[in-house]
């Protein structure tokens, strides 16, 4: 083999084992079981991959999902999502997940109950307060997150 084409392949090579790992280190992979035809799932899911997030839709609807995942109706979304042992109801947003993901509590999950104008996928310019509520193994909710409509501005006017 000459010498240039030797080095440009070693170079690639690199390249490419290099480029794996990135993405081996920083994709966390999450399961979407969700309706092919709602179009606020597949805007939760836009949102989960801007914010990094490697994520592999089931276009099965989320019932059968839930229900594995220990999840009662009354907290249900239109979707149910599988995250390194957690379960996901709703539209929670990307940090809530990846605090979860940091704390790593003994819990199910957790869930943003029905359709929370607001809530990521769910953009409205009446935004309504909702709560990001964890689920704990036996069942039982606290508050693990509030969103209030005002967090975007206040957020917007600390960064300056
Ligand atoms: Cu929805
Ligand atoms: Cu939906």
């Amino acid at each position: 083999m000459k010498p240039l084409i030797h080095k440009l392949l070693l170079k690639s090579m690199l390249a490419v084992s290099l480029c794996g790992m990135i993405s081996y280190a920083a994709a966390t992979k999450i399961e979407v079981y969700k309706s092919p035809k709602c179009k606020c799932c597949a805007k939760w899911v836009d949102h989960m991959r801007a914010n990094g997030f490697t994520v592999e839709t089931k276009n099965i609807g989320n019932k059968e999902a839930r229900k594995r995942a220990g999840i009662r109706p009354s907290l249900g979304s239109c979707h149910t999502s599988l995250v390194e042992g957690y379960a996901i109801e709703g539209h929670v947003p990307a940090n809530d997940i990846k605090r979860l993901l940091k704390e790593r509590p003994s819990a199910i999950g957790l869930a943003a109950p029905g359709m929370p104008k607001g809530s990521p996928g769910m953009e409205s310019s009446r935004p309504n307060p909702y709560n990001v509520l964890l689920i704990n193994k036996e069942g039982s909710v606290s508050v693990y997150n509030r969103h209030l409509p005002s967090d975007k501005n206040k957020s917007v006017m600390r960064l300056k």
